[in-house]
């Protein structure tokens, strides 16, 4: 029988090293075939983890955010759209209204999408004016028609214009949007200065040929999911996630061909697996990047309920001989405590790691803090939890559920609350820094060298009470 191992069972041996600052190494690294991130961090596709707001902040760190599916078709689309609209700096699309909507109507639709500007076109898409808070701040007549309140009196743009010539024009006109009309006065998108200033601030955030945020979406391998996938793929999603516990079935090997067969060369991301026979075979089906890990993650209890897994490592180190074979991405999936569980992941052949519990924490989680004994906490959940599989079977069936349904579930994963640790980014960020760390010690200047000088040793008990805090009252 072989023996397997997981994060804590082991360490990295440090290595000579020539790195002289750690803000010198690069945590560049590749989610899948085709997509390149700058930090290796994934946020896990689970309910109480990622929507918008987490894959937003993901994407502006240089991560990635896959929004969960445990939502109806529209309502995964409009995350999906959310992030896409989050970051533009060319918007082809621009919310508009036309002259005969009232105040009331350009109100609400400012305050739904937190834009501050609204074109208005005739309705044949020809450009007839702008609506900014400027021209409404102080109407009162929510009667009123925005054709006897918006600015006529348009500066704009061919739409063939530079993100360098856009930023002189709106410097030197003092305005903040640059509708982009064709020469037939046709509205073709917009640049508006907010965009610009957002992407200079976060340089190494995750973005499309666009400059839109990227993000990735969940779907499964049942019922909707030619339909979810459909949608997802005309919202501009970055990537496809097939999200099932048992990866290596004959279910995610049929959903691979048909997602190839209807959609073509959409980056496709499949699992979970934690063999290397798995992996081979999702990879000769034709995904981009495999998911590991059966059993690891915080929330999970599959290896109590089903007896099946492999300890993390293990499967990563398994997983990977496989993949670096065919130049496929592994993303270690569950079981990340710590910078150096993500160093250990790395290390052992990962190309990035996702993250469920530890983010589940954060202010951008969704779902609001808890206040338990003077603490704040937010709640996570196992996507096959008794709550989650009954919200979904409820939701599914379009009607409430009776107890007869509780019996009929054998729950693979547990309802809890983690602590309240902040923003995302500020997580992000101290997840990062340990990993630059890790990465120093073992003399790796980027990710692919830390790969190639790792060396792990096994550790006992005694190692590993040394490796924590020791003989000390912590405060
Ligand atoms: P962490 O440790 O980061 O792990 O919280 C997140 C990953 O856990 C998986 N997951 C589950 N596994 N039962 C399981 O066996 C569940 O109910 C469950 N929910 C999530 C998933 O792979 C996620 O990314």
């Amino acid at each position: 029988m072989k023996k397997a191992y997981t994060f804590d069972d082991v360490l990295l041996v440090p290595k000579k090293s020539y790195v002289t600052t750690r803000k010198d190494v690069d945590t560049s690294t590749k989610l899948s075939r085709n997509i390149k991130l700058n930090i290796p961090i994934v946020a896990a596709n689970m309910d109480t983890v990622c929507e918008h707001k987490m894959a937003i902040v993901c994407a502006q760190q240089g991560g990635i955010g896959i929004i969960h599916r445990f939502m109806s078709v529209p309502d995964q689309v409009k995350e999906v759209n959310k992030v896409k609209r989050s970051e533009m700096i060319r918007i082809d699309t621009p919310y508009c209204l036309t002259p005969s909507h009232t105040l009331l109507v350009a109100k609400k639709l400012m305050d739904e999408k937190g834009i501050s500007g609204i074109l208005v076109t005739d309705n044949g898409d020809n450009l007839v004016g702008i609506l900014t808070n400027r021209d409404i701040v102080f109407e009162e007549n929510v009667d009123m028609k925005i054709s006897e309140l918006m600015s006529t009196d348009l500066i704009t743009a061919d739409p063939s214009i530079s993100i360098e010539e856009a930023k002189v024009m709106l410097q030197k006109n003092r305005i903040e949007k640059l509708p982009l009309v064709d020469s037939n006065k046709k509205l073709k998108g917009l640049i508006t200065s907010k965009d610009i200033i957002k992407s200079k601030i976060l340089p190494d955030s995750s973005k499309d040929a666009k400059g839109r945020l990227l993000v990735g979406a969940a779907i499964g391998v049942r019922g909707d999911f030619i339909q979810r996938a459909e949608a997802l793929i005309n919202a501009d999603v970055d990537a496809l996630v097939i999200d099932i516990a048992h990866g290596h079935s004959i279910l995610t090997l049929e959903t691979i061909k048909e997602i190839r067969k209807n959609f073509g060369d959409i980056e496709l991301i499949a699992g979970n697996v934690a063999t290397s026979d798995g992996t081979l075979e999702l990879i000769e089906a034709g995904c981009d990047s495999i998911k590991v890990g059966v059993g690891s993650g915080s929330i999970c209890i599959t290896r109590l309920v089903a007896g099946s897994g492999v300890p993390q490592l293990t499967a990563i180190m398994d997983c990977a001989k496989v993949a670096k074979e065919h130049n496929i991405p592994l993303i270690s999936d569950g079981g990340i405590r710590t910078s150096g569980d993500i160093a250990k992941a790395i290390a052992a052949g990962a190309s990035t790691v996702m993250i469920g519990g530890l983010l589940a924490g954060t202010e951008e989680s969704p779902g609001v803090p808890i206040l338990r004994h003077g603490q704040r906490y937010k709640v996570v959940r196992g996507m096959a939890s008794l709550g989650a599989t009954i919200g979904r079977e409820s939701r599914e069936k379009k009607g409430s559920f009776d107890e007869l349904d509780f019996g009929s579930v054998v729950p693979e994963g547990v309802e809890a609350m983690v602590p309240y640790r902040g923003t995302a980014a500020e997580v992000i960020f101290q997840l990062v820094g340990g990993l630059r760390s890790g990465m120093s010690y073992c003399g790796a200047k980027n990710l692919e060298e830390m790969q190639n000088n790792a060396e792990f040793v096994q550790i006992t008990t005694a190692g590993w009470k040394e490796s924590t805090s020791h003989d000390v009252e912590l405060i």
